[in-house]
C-alpha cells in the first residue's frame, strides 16, 4: 500500500486551512529545515480538528530552554539534533548506543492525531508522526525482570539555556510501567503535521502518552532504560504531593492548587468556553484495564 501523507489523510477543509495558515505566517512556518515525512493514518486518531501548527510550536513547556511558554520557540533553534544517539540499557537483550537512524529503522511511521492535555489545564489536538514504543522495545528484547521504563532528556547547557538554572535536577526524567510503555497508544514521535519534529516540541524524538498529563511525554530523549523498580521522575521529585508517578488525566482528582475537571483548548479563541476534561483524556476504553484494582485517587 502506498504510504499516505498528512495532506492525503486530512479532510480537505483542514488541509486548506493549514495551507492558508502557512501562506499567511511566512518565515516561522515555512522553515526549510523541516523535511516532510510519509506516514500511514491510524485507527487511534481522533477526528477533532488539529490545533494550528503556529499554536503547537509557539506555546510550549520545555524547561531546558526556560520557563516562559515562548522560551522554547525563542531558543530551541540552537539545539543540535544531528547527530543524535540514544543509549538503551538495563534489562534488555541488546543494550547499546544506537544512532537515531537505527532506532527508527523499520518502525512503521503513523500519523496519530491525539488529544494532548497538560497538567496546567490547557489542551491541544496534535497530529503527531511516530511509531509504537513497543516496536522498539521488542526489537532490543525486554528481559523478564523489567517492570518499568525510564527515559532521560539530553543535558547540554551550552545549547539549552534553561539548564543553567538548577531548579530541576537535570536531566529531565520520566518513566512508565512496562505495560503502559507497551500499550499501542504509546508512541515515540519524530514529527508533527507531516514534518520533522520542531525543536521546541522535542526534536528529534520524544515520547507521547496521550492518556497522561503532558509532563509524562518527555522530549529530546537520549536514554531509555529498562529497570525493575519505579524510576525517579522529574515532577514527582520536585513536588510529590502534586505530581504522581502515574499522572493519568483524571477530571475527578484535582491538582492541590486547581481543578482538573475542565480545560482550555489552546487557540480556540478568546471567548471560547472551557471544555470538560475526559477520564484518561478520552482514552478510557483503550487503557482503563491497565489500572484495574488500582485506586487512582490514591495511586495518582
Ligand atoms: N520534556 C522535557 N525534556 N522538558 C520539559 O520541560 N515539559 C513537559 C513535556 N515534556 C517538558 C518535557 C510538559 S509539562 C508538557 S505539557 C509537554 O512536554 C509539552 O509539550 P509541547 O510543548 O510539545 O506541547
Amino acid at each position: 500500500m502506498r504510504k499516505l501523507s498528512w495532506s492525503d489523510v486530512t479532510p480537505k477543509p483542514l488541509w486548506l486551512n493549514r495551507r492558508q495558515i502557512i501562506a499567511g505566517a511566512g518565515a516561522l512556518l515555512a522553515s526549510p529545515a523541516l523535511a516532510r515525512i510519509e506516514a500511514a493514518p491510524s485507527r487511534f486518531s481522533t477526528d477533532e480538528e488539529p490545533t494550528a501548527l503556529e499554536d503547537i510550536t509557539s506555546y510550549n513547556n520545555f524547561y531546558e530552554f526556560g520557563t516562559d511558554k515562548g522560551d522554547p520557540a525563542r531558543y530551541a533553534s540552537a539545539l543540535t539534533t544531528d547527530p543524535w544517539s540514544i543509549v538503551i540499557d538495563g534489562l534488555v537483550d541488546r543494550p547499546g548506543t544506537y544512532d537515531l537512524a537505527d532506532v527508527v529503522k523499520d518502525q512503521p511511521l503513523e500519523e496519530r492525531i491525539y488529544r494532548f492535555r497538560c497538567v496546567e489545564a490547557w489542551s491541544m489536538i496534535v497530529p503527531w508522526i511516530g511509531f509504537e514504543l513497543a516496536g522498539l522495545l521488542n526489537r532490543v528484547g525486554v528481559q523478564p525482570g523489567a517492570k518499568f521504563v525510564a527515559f532521560e532528556t539530553l543535558v547540554r547547557p551550552e545549547e539549552m539555556p534553561g539548564q543553567n538554572s538548577p531548579f530541576i535536577e537535570w536531566p529531565y526524567r520520566e518513566g512508565l510501567r512496562l505495560d503502559e510503555a507497551m500499550h499501542p497508544l504509546t508512541i515515540l514521535a519524530t514529527g508533527l503535521y507531516g514534518e520533522e519534529m520542531p525543536k521546541q516540541n522535542g526534536a528529534p524524538i520524544r515520547l507521547v502518552v496521550p492518556w497522561k498529563y503532558g509532563f509524562k511525554s518527555i522530549k529530546s530523549i537520549v536514554r531509555i532504560s529498562l529497570v525493575d523498580k519505579m524510576p525517579p521522575t522529574t515532577w514527582n521529585m520536585l513536588q510529590p504531593q502534586e505530581y504522581g508517578f502515574y499522572s493519568n488525566v483524571n477530571p475527578k482528582v484535582d491538582h492541590p492548587r486547581w481543578s482538573q475537571a475542565s480545560e482550555r483548548r489552546v487557540g480556540s479563541g478568546l471567548f471560547a468556553g472551557r471544555i470538560d476534561t475526559l477520564m484518561f483524556n478520552g482514552y478510557e476504553e483503550e487503557v482503563a484495564s491497565l489500572y484495574a484494582g488500582q485506586d487512582l485517587a490514591v495511586d495518582y
